[in-house]
């Protein structure tokens, strides 16, 4: 079987399906990956089967037609399994996955939810590189700024990723830079955002880009300004941006400097700490936070993402995605567990349940802004499990300068608040969300006050909680409604 370069999804699916309809099993199927610009046996089907490249046998010699061959229904786990491994580098990959559909195939329905499986635990490793190399990507990727055509401003970088995911993570890119034209180029492929569509093509090689611009100047300055000398951590900073990164982010030329300055500037703040012993002041970190004045979105959004959360657990900034001067912008309480995974709002359960009431509401996720009141994950450990912890009231307002200023720049015609965190974070008030759901004003925006997703999700009755998600479509439609009126 010859699939396409990268992480051929669709091919690979074509192919299993029409094995396992073959009943060959995958001790008898040897997988090739196309070279990048070699025609491939493109999209499975028929024409995986039906034109085999030299040296390779016919689908007839084997029996085989894949056309017509019956879709596989498999269990979420190893779809989900199977997307991601198929990103991964490692040439044994489709016979791995192949032999793993097989098995699931052949009755051994559960044996993705198996981790002391070895074929499992290898699967396993590699989805975890994948996603992690993901993440890398979704955090370094710096664009260098090319000038403006026909009025909208053109961006590009340069990055180079371990494994074939540049599918899997353009999505991220195009809901956090819907308002700019950008391409990335990778040895991998490119993809590019121009006329609100994303396209790909062809690997690319290293281009000489410009040095620097003005945004990239005030990132320097604020990265140089919000490193924490008596935080840092070299060991640490090389596993959380390893060195091989380096090259393509400009703050990194800041790096040897700043962890070289930073036991003299320790000890300043020691001294200085020791002459005027003080508590940590809420009202003076908000006064800090208001001397920062961002001059767009993206400003904003780099500087929270740099910020230290406010509150405990908290890895990574969460930040809102969708389009600028939407109808609607909907803010939840805080990142889930999954959101802090992805680095996505809305993506975990009560995002599922969230997109599955806005799609009967007419709402799609792309015509909507989706962000959060607190920006990181508040959350205990538990074994191996992070437990979610309601923010308190003063760290709600921490973050609240942000989701003002946030929604400054992304000027929705209408605010929904999800919840009483969201509902406290945009009046400054707590509301009671079941006796004052509906229209409400929420500080300066037009608002709409309903139930959050994850209430939904924990009412114990069944009829509770089915009559709870209509009254929540409902609010949607009614909010949508407004929002086209306004
Ligand atoms: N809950 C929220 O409030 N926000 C998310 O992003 C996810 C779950």
């Amino acid at each position: 079987m010859v699939l396409r370069f990268g992480a051929d999804r669709a091919g690979f699916r074509a192919a299993v399906r029409a094995l396992v309809a073959a009943q060959l099993p995958p001790a008898h199927v040897v997988w090739r990956m196309a070279g990048p610009g070699e025609p491939a046996m493109e999209g499975g089907g028929a024409d995986l089967f039906g034109t085999p490249g030299p040296g390779i046998a016919p689908a007839e010699a084997a029996g085989m037609v894949a056309d017509g061959a019956p879709a596989l229904s498999l269990p979420r786990a190893v779809a989900t399994l199977a997307d991601l491994v198929l990103c991964h580098r490692d040439p044994a990959r489709f016979a791995l996955l192949c032999t793993l559909i097989w098995r699931v195939t052949q009755g051994e329905r559960q044996l993705a939810d198996n981790p002391a499986d070895p074929l499992v635990h290898r699967l396993g490793r590699m989805a975890k590189a994948v996603r992690r190399d993901i993440h890398k990507m979704h955090a370094f990727v710096r664009f260098k700024a090319l000038g403006t055509e026909n009025g909208r401003e053109r961006f590009v970088a340069w990055f180079e990723p371990e494994h074939f995911i540049l599918e899997a993570a353009a999505p991220f890119f195009r809901t956090r830079f819907p308002a700019m034209d950008w391409a990335i180029l990778t040895p991998h492929g490119t993809v590019g955002w121009k006329d609100h569509t994303l396209a790909f093509g062809p690997p690319a090689s290293r281009p000489t880009l410009p040095e620097g611009d003005g945004f990239e100047e005030g990132w320097l300055a604020y990265y140089a300004s919000a490193f924490n000398p008596a935080r840092a951590n070299p060991s640490m900073m090389r596993t959380e941006m390893p060195k091989k990164y380096w090259p393509n982010l400009p703050e990194a030329r800041l790096i040897p400097g700043l962890l070289e300055g930073a036991p003299a500037r320790v000890a300043e703040m020691l001294a200085r700490q020791a002459a005027a012993p003080r508590k940590r002041d809420p009202q003076k970190a908000v006064a800090a936070m208001a001397q920062q004045a961002p001059s767009s979105l993206e400003e904003l959004n780099a500087l929270i993402a740099a910020s230290p959360a406010f509150v405990a657990g908290g890895t990574r900034a969460v930040l809102g995605e969708g389009p600028p001067h939407p109808r609607l912008a909907l803010v939840g309480e805080q990142p889930g567990d999954q959101e802090d995974e992805e680095g996505r709002p809305f993506v975990g359960p009560a995002g599922q349940l969230l997109m599955k009431a806005m799609a009967e509401a007419g709402l799609s996720r792309e015509a909507v802004y989706l962000t959060n009141a607190v920006k990181h994950f508040k959350f205990v450990p538990r074994g191996t499990r992070r437990l979610h912890q309601k923010p308190t009231a003063g760290e709600v307002k921490h973050y609240r300068w942000w989701l003002e200023k946030e929604l400054d720049f992304v000027r929705p015609r209408l605010v929904v608040a999800l919840g009483g965190t969201a509902a406290l974070a945009l009046t400054g008030k707590a509301l009671a969300v079941t006796r004052e759901r509906g229209p409400h004003r929420l500080g300066v925006h037009e608002g709409y006050l309903t139930f959050h997703p994850s209430y939904l999700l924990r009412l114990p009755e069944e009829a509770a909680r089915r009559e709870a998600y209509s009254a929540f479509v409902a609010d949607l439609t009614a909010a949508k409604a407004l929002a086209e009126a306004a």
